[in-house]
């Protein structure tokens, strides 16, 4: 054992006294270096996602996706490239239970030979916003009461029935595929569209979905209750035991694809993330196979310091629309530069496995040295420094419009997506589903859960009568409404 300045520790157990009953002498540095260590153990949790399991693997290409993208991870048939996962909750923070009712983070980051490739995904399709104004709001709903500091289901409920656009996302949420029962039961989405362009600077959209080959499984409310009272990590200790053992966790990565210009034609917005494409439009094309089959050996360094962001592109796959998205690709390098500090990209595990070479210079714990030539420390230079890649520019982006700001909600239609999935449920699900839901509605008042049953209504009118019934209203909205105003 050392110091961390390297020097042989001669005594980790004793503390150097002025006698057997003390006190402590102040020259036993190594006492204040080991207290002070541990004062400085946590950093700020994610401020969403706090919750999380990851694992590293492989991604391996099996069908030829180049006609769309000219990425270099799908560059060709048998192509494997190193990747690392982490899954989450959303709400909970980092002491929560891991199977609680809740959307799941399926983050991927592929370190590809042209850079780190972050799709930062769900285990869902959709959102429950489509203009990120929305997004600290939600999330204010999902967390404590400023003064009762207990989470408040009057606060959710409030918020969702004045946000329609939510009920998509709700109903899968409250639905009996609300609580996976592991990270590896479960399947993940890019949720947003995204963009791909291939070696003739021509643009698609897409939508990214890994399933999972586990298959998917999920907790009712009594099983998920069971299994929290025996244990809080149930994620953690499946997943590390999975990959230990070498029973790898592998999901199937497919891809939907839209030509640039149709997304003006097609009846909904296709960059609306509370919307999915239908699949008998934009059919899943499989593109590989992704593989977990290594733990991490630190999971703070490893998985705690593991830095997502929705803004980590590379050549062949970009952005969209998506108002949403374009939010995203400020928020998650800005939250870890301040949870994790400004050379968060330079750790070991959020570095890329590619040359970096860039002109960024100095700041706290810049541990690593110069990444250009010597006398090339600013650009341009004479000095042989790197430089810019005109080759790497994407096509224009032919969709535009005049800046304004648009009402997200007009001539939006939050009610029809939601009514296909009810009623793909059967009449088991239903229940269940309707049941959940009134079960979240405990101690809100009563104005509010009328509004919410409204838009129950308009999603279908056997979807306000289910919850109404599970609520003891006896189903009848008109009865309800009657009451209410009592
Ligand atoms: C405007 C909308 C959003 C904002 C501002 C936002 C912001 C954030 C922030 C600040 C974090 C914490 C990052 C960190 O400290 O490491 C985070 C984590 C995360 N978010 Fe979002 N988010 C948004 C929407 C979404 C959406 C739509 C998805 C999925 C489709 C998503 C998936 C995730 C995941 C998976 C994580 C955890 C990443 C990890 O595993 O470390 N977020 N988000």
């Amino acid at each position: 054992m050392t110091t961390s300045a390297g020097a042989p520790v001669a005594d980790n157990q004793n503390a150097l006294s002025a006698g057997p009953r003390g006190p402590l002498l102040m020259q036993d540095y190594q006492l204040i270096e080991k207290l002070a260590h541990q004062n400085r153990e946590r950093i700020p949790e994610r401020v969403v996602h706090a919750k999380g399991w990851g694992a590293y693997g492989t991604f391996t290409v099996t069908h030829d996706i180049t006609p769309y993208t000219r990425a270099a991870i799908f560059s060709e048939v048998g192509k494997s490239t190193p990747l690392l996962t982490r899954f989450s909750t959303v709400a909970g923070e980092l002491g929560a239970a891991d199977a609680e009712r809740d959307v799941r983070g399926f983050s991927v980051k592929f370190y590809t030979e042209e850079g780190n490739w972050d799709l930062v995904g769900n285990n869902t399709p959709v959102f429950f916003i489509r203009d990120p104004y929305k997004f600290p709001d939600f999330i204010h709903t999902q967390k404590r009461h400023p003064k009762t500091h207990l989470r408040s289901a009057t606060a959710m409920w409030d918020y969702w029935s004045l946000s329609p656009e939510a009920l998509h996302q709700v109903t899968i949420l409250m639905s009996d595929r609300g609580i996976p029962v592991s990270p590896m039961h479960m399947d993940g989405f890019g949720s947003h569209t995204f963009s791909f362009i291939n070696a003739e600077h021509e643009r698609f959209w897409v939508k990214f979905h890994f399933k999972s080959r586990q298959g998917k499984v999920n907790y009712t409310n009594a099983q998920a209750a069971e299994v929290i009272g025996k244990s809080r990590e149930t994620y953690q200790e499946a997943l590390f035991e999975a990959v230990e053992s070498g029973r790898f966790p592998k999901w199937d990565l497919y891809v939907q694809i839209m030509p640039e210009l149709e997304a003006e034609t097609t009846s909904y917005n296709p960059f609306d993330l509370t919307k999915v494409w239908p699949h008998a439009d934009y059919p899943l094309i499989p593109v590989g196979v992704m593989e977990l089959n290594r733990n991490a050996d630190n999971y703070f360094a490893e998985i705690e310091q593991a830095a997502f962001s929705p803004s980590n592109i590379v050549p062949g796959i970009g952005f969209s629309p998506d108002k949403v998205l374009q939010a995203r690709i400020f928020a998650y390098a800005d939250a870890h530069r301040y949870r994790l500090g400004t050379h968060y990209e330079a750790l070991p595990v959020n570095a890329p496995k590619c040359p970096v070479r860039h002109y960024h210079a100095d700041g706290q714990m810049r541990f690593f040295g110069s990444l250009t030539p010597t006398d090339a420390y600013y650009e341009p230079n004479s000095f042989g420094g790197p430089a810019q890649a005109a080759e790497y520019r994407e096509p224009p982006l032919k969709i535009s419009g005049d800046a304004d700001r648009y009402d997200h909600r007009d001539g939006n239609d939050d009610y029809s997506q939601a009514r296909a999935l009810f009623n793909l449920f059967d009449d088991g699900q239903k229940q269940r589903t309707c049941e959940t839901i009134a079960g979240s509605m405990g101690g809100v008042p009563a104005f509010i859960i009328e509004r919410a049953l409204g838009h129950f209504d308009l999603i279908d009118p056997a979807f306000g009568k289910g919850i109404r019934q599970a609520l003891g209203h006896g189903g009848d909205p008109a009865a309800d409404a009657a009451r209410n105003t009592e």
